[in-house]
C-alpha cells in the first residue's frame, strides 16, 4: 500500500469540486476561493494536484485545498490512508509505527471482577529494545522498553472476544504502541501505549488500569474506531 503515488491516494478519497468556497481551508486557514500556499510538485509518472483544486472527501464532505491536504499526507507515514483534518474521519487502513513484537493470546479460567463465570482471555505484548526508524521521534536512535511483557486482560464473552479480534487488527496495523514519552515515567524515546486503553490488572486495580469497571469494552471499542479498527475490518477483507 505504500508504494502507492500520492496523487493518487488523495484523488482515491477526495473529488474535485468547482466553482468558488466561502469558506476557508482548514489547513493553510486562507480562503477556497484563493490558491493552496503549497507549490505543486510535478512528477514524471503523471499529473500532480494544481494549487487551486479544491477537493470534497467522499464520506464526510469536507473540502479543503487537494495541495494542502497532499502536503499533509507527504509529511506522514505515507501508508495510503487519509484523515479528514476536520472530523478525523479515516480514508483507506491508517498505520501506525509500532515496533517490531509478539502478540500472545491465552485462556485463563479464573474470571474477572464484574465479568463473572465467563473466565479471561490474556494477552500478552513482547517488544524487546531496538533503533528507532524513520517513522520514529529520533531516526537511528535507540528505543527502550519498559514493563516488557505486558500482561493484559479481557472477559472471555462475545463482546470481549470481538475487542480481542480488533485488537488483532490494530497490531498488524502497528496502532497498539508508539515510540515517544511515557507520561507515566518522562522517559523519552521509548515503546509507549497510544490511545487504545488496555486493563493490565486482573484481580486488582492499583492503577486504575484494573477491573472492575463497565465501561470499558464500551470505551475501548470507541478508541479503536478512532483508528479506524472497527467491524467494517472484517467485512472488507
Ligand atoms: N496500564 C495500562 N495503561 C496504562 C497504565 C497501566 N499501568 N499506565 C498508563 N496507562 C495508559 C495511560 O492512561 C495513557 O493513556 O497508557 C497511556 C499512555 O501512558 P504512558 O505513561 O505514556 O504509557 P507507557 O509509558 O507505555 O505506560 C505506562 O503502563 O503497562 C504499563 O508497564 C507499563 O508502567 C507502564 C505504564
Amino acid at each position: 500500500a505504500s508504494a502507492q503515488r500520492p496523487e493518487e491516494v488523495i484523488q482515491r478519497y477526495m473529488e474535485v469540486v468547482a466553482g468558488v468556497q466561502d469558506e476557508d481551508c482548514i489547513i493553510c486557514m486562507d480562503q477556497l476561493s484563493n490558491a493552496s500556499g503549497y507549490e505543486t510538485q510535478s512528477t514524471e509518472e503523471g499529473p500532480s494536484v494544481l494549487p487551486d483544486t479544491v477537493g470534497k472527501f467522499i464520506k464526510c464532505g469536507h473540502t479543503l485545498h487537494m495541495l494542502c491536504m497532499l502536503a499533509m499526507y507527504n509529511n506522514g507515514t505515507k501508508d495510503g490512508s487519509l484523515q479528514c483534518p476536520s472530523c478525523k474521519t479515516i480514508y483507506g487502513e491508517k498505520t501506525g509505527t509500532q515496533p517490531k513484537g509478539k502478540m500472545e493470546i491465552y485462556s485463563i479460567g479464573q474470571s474477572l471482577p464484574g465479568h463473572p463465570d465467563c473466565g479471561t482471555i490474556q494477552i500478552i505484548y513482547s517488544i524487546p529494545p531496538g533503533l528507532q526508524g524513520p517513522e520514529h521521534p529520533n531516526p537511528g536512535q535507540p528505543y527502550s522498553c519498559r514493563g516488557f511483557p505486558r500482561f493484559c486482560f479481557l472477559p472471555d464473552n462475545d463482546k470481549g472476544r470481538k475487542v480481542l479480534e480488533l485488537l488483532k487488527v490494530a497490531w498488524m496495523r502497528r496502532l497498539i504502541f508508539t515510540v515517544g514519552t511515557s507520561s507515566t515515567t518522562g522517559e523519552p524515546d521509548t515503546v509507549v501505549w497510544n490511545n487504545i486503553h488496555h486493563k493490565t490488572e486482573m484481580m486488582s486495580n492499583l492503577s486504575g488500569h484494573g477491573y472492575p469497571d463497565p465501561n470499558y469494552l464500551d470505551n475501548v471499542l470507541s478508541e479503536l474506531a478512532s483508528q479506524g479498527v472497527t467491524e467494517d475490518c472484517f467485512k472488507a477483507q
